[in-house]
């Protein structure tokens, strides 16, 4: 029997953030290569992590940073209670398909209820089945219309 891959989770800090634009870059989303501003990203990292509202999980195996999901967490002022979404949930090709993005919202989902958040929020593609079959393992269901726009610079 083939032995499974041992995948550890943990909170990441900002020293993480070369591996996390590692794993963006072998992500390879609908075969579209991760070509974006790296040292936004790090800045990004950089100042977001510090804040108690923005956690990133990454998924490590044999200490290699192979997948990461971010929360963020804010107020609903309507419901009086606080949520959180789902945002830059991606595992390095390579290792897909060996749970490693299950784990990852085993420990964002456990972390949302030590936290009091009531409700998760996430969107995702469409065409993205592999993501919308594992949000749906989790109890995510179809609620909202999510509108987009882009801003003007
Ligand atoms: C979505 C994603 C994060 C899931 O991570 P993962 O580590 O592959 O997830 P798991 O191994 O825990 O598998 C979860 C499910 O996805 C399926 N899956 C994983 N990789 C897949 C692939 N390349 N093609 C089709 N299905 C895939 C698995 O079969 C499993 O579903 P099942 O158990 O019902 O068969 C990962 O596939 C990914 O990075 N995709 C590209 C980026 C992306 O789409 N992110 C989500 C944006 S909202």
């Amino acid at each position: 029997m083939r032995a499974r891959t041992q995948i550890v989770v943990r909170k990441a800090t900002a020293k993480d953030a070369a591996s996390i634009i590692n794993v963006l870059r072998s992500t390879n989303l609908h075969g579209e290569e991760w070509t974006r501003n790296e040292e936004w990203v790090e800045k990004a990292l950089d100042r977001f992590l510090r804040i108690d509202d923005y956690r990133v999980f990454v998924a490590e195996v044999d200490d290699k940073i192979v997948g990461l999901v971010g929360l963020v967490v804010f107020p609903s002022l309507w419901e009086g209670s606080a949520q959180g979404l789902i945002n830059d949930f991606f595992v390095d090709k390579r290792f897909q398909g060996k749970e490693a993005g299950t784990k990852l919202l085993e420990a964002l989902v456990e972390w949302a209820g030590t936290e009091g958040i009531e409700e998760l929020h996430v969107s995702t593609g469409w065409e993205n089945e592999a993501a919308r079959r594992l949000y749906e393992k989790f109890g995510f269901t179809k609620k909202r219309l999510l509108l987009e726009r882009e801003c003007e610079r």
